[in-house]
């Protein structure tokens, strides 16, 4: 998506390094207005490319007064006052304002955070039409501190201790916040954002998921030409499927989509996904069976790097091939490839400003198998690169996408390879594993908590234990079952399964799939484990 498939009301956050930045951004767009957020030293012209129609400067681990600290474009504030656009800087973004606009800031040995009282002092800006004297409980940055305001400044709300905590000077637009407003332990907080969006800014509450959908066709119809092939890699999750799907509607059938069988998929993941794709969604998809060139390349391979680049390497050569294929039936190369990259993939490839290292949109290669060839010739559409993952949910959800398609689990690019520790073509320890996981899958699904887990999945063990089954001694494999609640991926806690539920699934599978004559539970949250086994 282009910062241009957004019109107007956007809020434009600059970014200098908090770690709660993009949590402001959600937050905002959860009050129906939409926001972005672009590394705080970015120039006044990419700025001013966005129009936008408020202005937050974010927190950030540094002192003001730290050599390099990062700092807004020099002619910012001229720019601000002559626009009319309101700006609140949050912490560190407040200390900023009274520093560049004639104010003293006093550094502070240590930076830590805490549940601290406010009290509201003036009311109407900020703080709305609460009370002079309301008490408020809010999540404070203890750092620096502003100790002189610039002239024309007046403090709004201190903390019990008596330091500032809410600044404002309404007739240049200009607000400080020593607190986040953006965090739970600022209950109040969304009260202040809406005080400054709505009342201080006049911004309307009208950004919509159907406008993004609007703007967004446009946006592709207008970049690919009439003529233009494009290209997309279906892996049967939400992010490639939507984004498939949104250029589908935009170019109709130039769209060609594939979705390769590795070999490593789940259990009858490859008709499920592809009656999806076909009925549901009418998505021209070429499915290719290269289970037997996969698996052949990873004969004998052990180690899970080495697995996940031979996963990687097989995919763009088939990708190739597909590219090949196409331009000799329809006499046209491809000149796209569409991506499922969200927003969090986006943001997390740039280093923070005052970090040094360049603001760069690598996307994460762990996402992303394997990566792209550095000389490839495509141009790339990612329609979903400024969209988080529910946001997605949402947009696929006013496409048509079905509802339990959305909620997939998440899957990892390299299959089950990383669920089979070891050579992952030895014996039947796929097909055991593919019947084990749809087990304990389905028996999630007939539970009813599905939904509630972020990912679960079955675990091939490859060691030999001793069991009995029947009359018979048995020397057969293990299974660990896994399942995680979680946010982002990025930290898991083990779900905690009902005992009773436990006891049936595993007298099923050791019932029911050939081979297995012992179940475990993982207990491990993540970290220290990560959430897949390799
Ligand atoms: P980990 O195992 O790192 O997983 O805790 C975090 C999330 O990422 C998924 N994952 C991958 N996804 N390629 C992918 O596309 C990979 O190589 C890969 N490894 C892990 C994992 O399933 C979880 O959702």
């Amino acid at each position: 998506m282009e910062a241009k498939a957004v019109k107007s009301n956007l809020v434009l956050i600059l970014d200098f390094g908090s770690q709660y930045t993009h949590l402001i951004t959600r937050r905002i767009r959860a009050l129906n207005v939409f926001s972005l957020c672009i590394s705080g030293t970015s120039t006044l012209q990419s700025i001013a490319e966005f129009n936008p129609s408020a202005i937050i400067l974010s927190g950030g681990p540094h002192s003001v007064h730290a050599e390099g600290a990062p700092c807004f474009a020099p002619d910012f504030i001229d720019y601000v006052e002559s626009k009319n656009i309101s700006v609140l800087g949050i912490c560190y973004g407040l200390q900023l304002i009274v520093q560049k606009l004639g104010g003293e800031v006093r550094i502070a040995g240590k930076h830590e955070y805490g549940r601290m009282g406010i009290e509201v002092e003036k009311v109407e800006g900020l703080f709305g039409n609460k009370k002079v004297g309301d008490k408020q409980s809010v999540w404070m940055s203890h750092g620096d501190e502003a100790v002189r305001l610039p002239e024309g400044f007046e403090v709004v709300a201190r903390s019990h201790q008596g330091a500032v905590a809410a600044i404002e000077n309404r007739a240049r637009g200009f607000y400080g916040l020593q607190y986040h407003p953006e965090v739970t332990h600022s209950p109040e907080g969304m009260d202040t954002l809406k005080y400054f969006l709505f009342d201080i800014c006049g911004i309307s509450a009208s950004w919509k998921m159907q406008d993004i959908l609007d703007e967004e066709l446009e946006v592709i119809k207008s970049t690919v030409g009439p003529d233009d092939l494009v290209i997309c890699g279906l892996s049967g999750g939400v992010d490639s499927t939507v984004a498939a799907t949104l250029v589908h509607k935009a170019i109709g059938d130039r769209l060609h989509c594939l979705f390769v069988d590795n070999g490593l998929l789940r259990w009858c993941e490859r008709e499920r996904v592809m009656e999806t794709f076909e009925r549901d969604l009418h998505l021209p998809v070429t499915c290719v069976d290269a289970s037997e060139q996969f698996l052949s390349k990873l004969k004998g391979v052990t180690e899970p790097e080495k697995k996940r680049k031979i996963i990687g390497e097989e995919f763009i050569n088939i990708f190739d091939s597909f590219a090949q294929e196409l331009k000799q039936k329809l006499g046209k190369e491809p000149v796209y490839l569409v991506q499922g990259t969200l927003y969090p993939d986006v943001i997390e490839s740039c280093p923070p400003p005052g970090s040094g290292r360049n603001h760069s949109h690598t996307i994460k290669s762990h996402h992303n198998v394997g990566g792209l060839p550095k000389n490839m010739k495509l141009k790339l559409i990612e329609p979903l690169k400024l969209l988080f993952k529910d946001e997605v949910r949402e947009l696929g959800k006013i496409m048509g996408v079905p509802q339990g398609f959305l909620k997939r689990h998440p899957f990892p690019g390299p299959g089950l390879a990383v669920r089979v520790p070891g050579d992952v073509t030895l014996g039947d320890h796929l097909d055991t594993l593919r019947k084990a996981d749809e087990i304990f899958i389905q028996s999630i699904k007939d539970a009813g908590i599905y939904d509630n887990i972020w990912q679960a999945f079955a675990v091939f063990l490859p060691v030999l234990t001793v069991g009995v089954q029947g009359d018979q001694r048995t020397y057969s494999h293990a299974i660990a079952l896994r399942a995680v609640t979680s946010h982002d991926g990025m930290t898991a806690d083990w779900y905690d399964f009902d005992h009773k539920f436990l006891a049936d699934l595993s007298t099923k599978i050791c019932n029911e799939v050939t081979g297995v004559n012992r179940v475990l539970m993982d207990i491990t949250s993540k970290p220290p484990s990560t959430i897949e086994w390799e």
